[in-house]
């Protein structure tokens, strides 16, 4: 898969998407991010990719000629699945849509500033309008980074243990159930007896059973 992150910050970018998970998807040849300098389109020679918005009002908003010079680049290069631009007026990200986008082929995300971009760049590129929560950031570029990590680990040899991104919360409605590890006994806290008997069928049920629970409790709205 290839992403393309057009953005007016990409040292934000940089370390989260090289390190731990990420950087192995990279070095394995699954995951192919590039990110593109929207300052490299600037209208002049300042370096300039925004202005004030018409109508009057606090803010600046990110200039059409930039924008539409850098994507039009990158769509003479290839076929985008989906133009992403995250937005906090966007819809909002769930793990269904981490799941369908891990499949597709080429995906361009743009990052927002200030107020946005001009409106007339969502009406005439954009596939996709994607917030990641409801609350404003001071651009795209982490939100960006939280969809790259969150599709990449679904891309099928990224993560060493096939099976485990299928256990993870929300992937099947629910929250995960709770895990442990050794010791069997910390600070006179017991590891549920069920875990160690090594039954394959109850342990299952069990971790129903609790991810039910745990869902049921903290998050009543996925129960419906
Ligand atoms: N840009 C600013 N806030 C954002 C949010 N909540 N989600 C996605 N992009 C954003």
């Amino acid at each position: 898969m290839r992403i393309d992150i057009i953005t007016v910050l990409p040292e934000l970018l940089e370390s989260p998407l090289n390190h731990s998970i990420m950087k192995r998807a990279k070095e394995r040849g699954l995951l192919d991010i590039h990110l593109h300098q929207l300052r490299e389109f600037a209208v002049n020679k300042h370096g300039q990719v925004d202005d004030t918005q018409y109508g009057g009002g606090a803010g600046m908003v990110i200039m059409c000629e930039p924008l539409s010079d850098c994507i039009e680049k990158l769509k003479a290069e290839r076929a985008y699945d989906d133009i992403i631009y995250l937005t906090p007026d966007g819809k909002t990200f769930h793990q269904k849509m981490a799941n369908t986008l891990s499949l597709k082929e080429n995906v361009m995300m743009i990052c927002g500033h200030y107020k946005g971009i001009d409106q007339r760049i969502r009406d005439l590129y954009v596939t996709m309008e994607i917030s990641i929560g409801d609350y404003v950031l001071s651009g795209g570029e982490l939100a960006a980074a939280i969809l790259v990590d969150s599709i990449g680990r679904l891309i099928p040899g990224v993560l060493n243990d096939e099976t485990s991104a299928l256990t993870d919360s929300h992937q099947d409605g629910l929250l995960a159930p709770p895990v442990y590890t050794r010791p069997a006994e910390f600070k006179g806290l017991k590891v549920p007896e069920v875990l160690l008997n090594g039954h394959f069928k109850m342990i299952e049920e069990w971790r129903q059973e609790e991810a039910l629970k745990r869902t049921a409790e903290r998050r009543p709205d996925l129960m419906e």
